[in-house]
């Protein structure tokens, strides 16, 4: 499945908004929220930065990325209206490099689950260990393939990807993906991973 051209999509959101823009933070995201460790997070896949600005009100040193320009226009925009200081970039995930590297806590609410559809999880994998500091939280939110609709992710693949001797205390938990389309909100079965970066 060829991957979808994001700045169409988010271009597009004045009309109609894609699924993932619901407006607050996944619920089961938010749940957790308390357990990010400081001060260095890092929001992989940011999108219009819902969830980054929600890290930065919580007083966290924020860097996020997203493939999509017309993405990061609008979460620096929703900054600004803030008065929050967010360091958003253009980024492609499959070829990442921070010098703000390594982060205390990594977030990645709907990235890792697209690249699995579309390819390029394995570049990014690679690299997400790199990233992470000893003793970093990373958390996954991500669809299922209990989903249907080509979603590929399970838990089992989740568990052989988060493990060792990179990942430590991996714990994976069902959790609801909320989406909305054409004002109608949805629900999707999904997963939440927490893993720690075990020490060098
Ligand atoms: C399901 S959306 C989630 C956005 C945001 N995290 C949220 O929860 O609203 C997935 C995001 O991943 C971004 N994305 C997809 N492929 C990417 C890549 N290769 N590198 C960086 N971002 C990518 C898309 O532009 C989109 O913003």
């Amino acid at each position: 499945m060829t991957a979808p051209d994001y700045d169409d999509l988010y271009r597009d959101a004045a009309t109609n908004s894609p699924p993932w823009e619901i407006g607050r933070v996944q619920p089961a995201l938010a749940a957790v929220l308390d357990e990010a460790k400081g001060p260095k997070v890092l929001d992989a896949g940011c999108g219009t930065g819902t969830l980054a600005l929600a890290l930065a009100r919580r007083g966290h040193q924020v860097t996020a990325f997203d493939v999509s320009r017309v993405a990061i226009d609008a979460a620096r925009k929703k900054a600004a209206a803030e008065g929050l200081s967010v360091n958003f970039q253009v980024k492609d995930a499959t070829q990442l490099s921070f010098p703000e590297a390594p982060f205390d806590s990594i977030f990645d609410c709907g990235l890792l689950h697209n690249l699995y559809r579309h390819g390029g999880a394995a570049e990014y994998l690679a690299a997400l260990p790199n990233l992470a500091a000893p003793g970093a939280t990373v958390f996954v939110e991500a669809i299922s393939a209990a989903a249907g609709y080509d979603w590929k992710l399970t838990e089992e693949i989740l568990r052989a990807t988060f493990t060792g001797p990179q990942w430590t205390n991996t714990r994976i938990d069902e959790a609801e993906i909320d989406a909305q389309v054409d004002g109608e909100q949805l629900s999707l079965p999904g997963l939440l991973l927490r893993t720690i970066r075990a020490a060098a």
